[in-house]
């Protein structure tokens, strides 16, 4: 097909030799299938920042990181200079969470780099070489339900292992192929320490997968990663390789009040007692104690 425009300059430095097809155009990007040597490889190209829906973006930002002071001076004041390097750091957000997740053991497709806004990776395709099919067009038994839903809360431990939190999963941004699940679209994630926003980004990204493979596996319905992770996240104990029960044991908060009450009833008599002596001593200093005549 003839090259758009934005991938042109990845073909005049010679990284991509040729676009076969265009996969599709979302809300914030655009993916097509290109060539690159002997290899097909996929390029997502980001929209303009005019283009996008940007409707949660400050609750995602937040607590992301600028290291250089006058580009996050100028991202603050939202000058077109800052504009400019908000979108370089939205853009650069997924190849880089792509580059961690990798390392972390996590499925996602492997980057190789983003140049000019078009991020470059691998087509994920399923066993006959066709672009692999996302999540919610695949249908599986109860057996293999179970088996994916665990391998995505392994994944989403080892991401958060990492400090990162997807921020949009579910079924749509996630490709099955011959090998399980691959997690991809991540230009929007999360620093899970930083941003306020992080627990609940966290349990609807873990929600959303529980309720999609519980439709095939309903006991699924019933777990309670969210909780689980979160709090094990929280009290620094969460490894990538932890152990997940799906259970949740609330704080046993009725035991805790009896405690919290015996303490006050004890204060509450020790003050008392305390009151009472401090009465007596002001109103009965019985004279007839001391001895006035010896002094
Ligand atoms: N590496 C890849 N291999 C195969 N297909 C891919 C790959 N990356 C993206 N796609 C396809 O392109 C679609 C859009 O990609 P992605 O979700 O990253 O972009 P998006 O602009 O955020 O889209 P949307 O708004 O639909 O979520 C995916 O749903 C998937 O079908
Ligand atoms: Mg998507």
């Amino acid at each position: 097909m003839k090259i758009p425009k934005r991938i042109q300059p990845l073909v005049d430095d010679g990284l991509v030799d040729e676009v076969k097809s265009q996969l599709m155009s979302g809300k914030e990007a655009s993916v097509y299938i290109v060539r690159c040597g002997e290899t097909i490889r996929c390029a997502k190209v980001y929209k303009e920042i005019s283009q996008r829906s940007f409707k949660k973006a400050a609750a995602y930002r937040e607590g992301r990181k600028v290291r250089n002071s006058r580009r996050a001076r100028a991202m603050e004041k939202g000058s077109g200079f800052g504009r400019d390097q908000q979108e370089k750091v939205w853009q650069n957000a997924e190849v880089d969470a792509l580059y961690k997740l990798a390392a972390a053991g996590v499925r996602v497709p492997q980057p190789f780099g983003c140049f000019d806004g078009v991020l470059l990776m691998e087509l994920v395709t399923d066993d006959e070489g066709y672009v692999a099919p996302r999540l919610n067009d695949v249908l599986m038994s109860e057996e293999q339900a179970i088996e994916d839903h665990l391998v995505m809360m392994s994944y989403v431990v080892k991401m958060l292992c990492v400090g990162l939190i997807h921020g949009d999963l579910s079924e749509f941004n996630v490709l099955v192929d011959e090998y399980g699940p691959v997690i991809i679209d991540l230009p929007q994630a999360v620093d899970a320490s930083a941003n306020n926003n992080a627990e609940w980004m966290l349990t609807r990204d873990i929600n959303n997968i529980r309720d999609y493979y519980a439709q095939f596996a309903p006991q699924l319905a019933q777990t309670e990663y969210a909780k689980e992770i979160w709090s094990l996240f929280e009290k620094g104990e969460l490894k990538p390789d932890s152990e997940l029960s799906g259970t949740y044991q609330e704080v046993e908060t009725a035991a805790d009040i009896d405690i919290i009450m015996q303490e006050i009833d004890a204060a509450r008599a020790a003050e008392l007692e305390r009151r009472e002596r401090a009465k007596e001593a002001s109103e009965g200093i019985d004279d007839s104690k001391f001895n006035w005549s010896e002094s």
